[in-house]
């Protein structure tokens, strides 16, 4: 097995499942993105082309960027693009092991973080405590395959608009 771990997320849902509302994410949390960034600082990300274009600042500073598109004519400025999922994540590998890191992360939609899910080993979930409108939902995540290595407990407050539990499971 490779040293390099394959992490799904960090990802956040809402109680309903919600990730996303019109190309954006549907809350203001400021403490969760701070935690997106330390955890996948340095790393090579993995995301899915809508996501990509929801980044307000692309590309996302000091990580390397896989954009996964079917329009094989797609060029990312300043992102890798890539058109399958297991070749993303093979160019992953090999750049995390050029950069001595030792995990790489995919970091959504929907249907990348559930590609992943199946081969990741590491789950980064961030709970919202809230039931949010929104156009862009995960499926459950079925938890028997998991074991939590990691909790912490956020209130709501002036910078960030719901409580939030972040969690880190790690596969059985
Ligand atoms: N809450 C969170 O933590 C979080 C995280 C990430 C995103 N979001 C939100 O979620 C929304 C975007 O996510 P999304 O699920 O709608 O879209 P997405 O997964 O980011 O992007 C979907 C696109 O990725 C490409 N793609 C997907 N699977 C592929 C595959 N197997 N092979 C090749 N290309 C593939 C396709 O691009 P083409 O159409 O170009 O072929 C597809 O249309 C936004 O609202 C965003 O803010 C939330």
């Amino acid at each position: 097995m490779s040293r390099i771990t394959l992490s799904a997320g960090p990802i956040a849902r809402a109680r309903n499942g919600v990730i996303g509302k019109d190309g954006r994410l549907p809350w203001r949390l400021k403490s969760d993105l701070a935690i997106f960034r330390a955890v996948t600082m340095g790393k090579p990300v993995i995301m899915g082309r809508k996501t990509w274009e929801s980044l307000p600042k692309k590309p996302l500073v000091v990580r390397t960027n896989i954009v996964l598109s079917r329009d094989g004519s797609f060029e990312p400025q300043g992102a890798v693009a890539c058109e399958d999922f297991s070749e993303a994540v093979q160019i992953a590998r090999e750049q995390a092991e050029e950069d001595g890191r030792d995990e790489i992360c995919v970091i959504g939609g929907a249907s990348l973080f559930e590609l992943a899910l199946s081969r990741a080993r590491r789950l980064y979930l961030t709970e919202v405590e809230a039931e949010v409108e929104g156009d862009v939902r995960l499926s459950a995540i079925d938890e028997s395959r998991w074991r939590e290595v990691r909790r912490e407990a956020h209130p709501a407050s002036e910078q960030d608009q719901y409580p939030f539990v972040f969690r880190v499971l790690e596969r059985l």
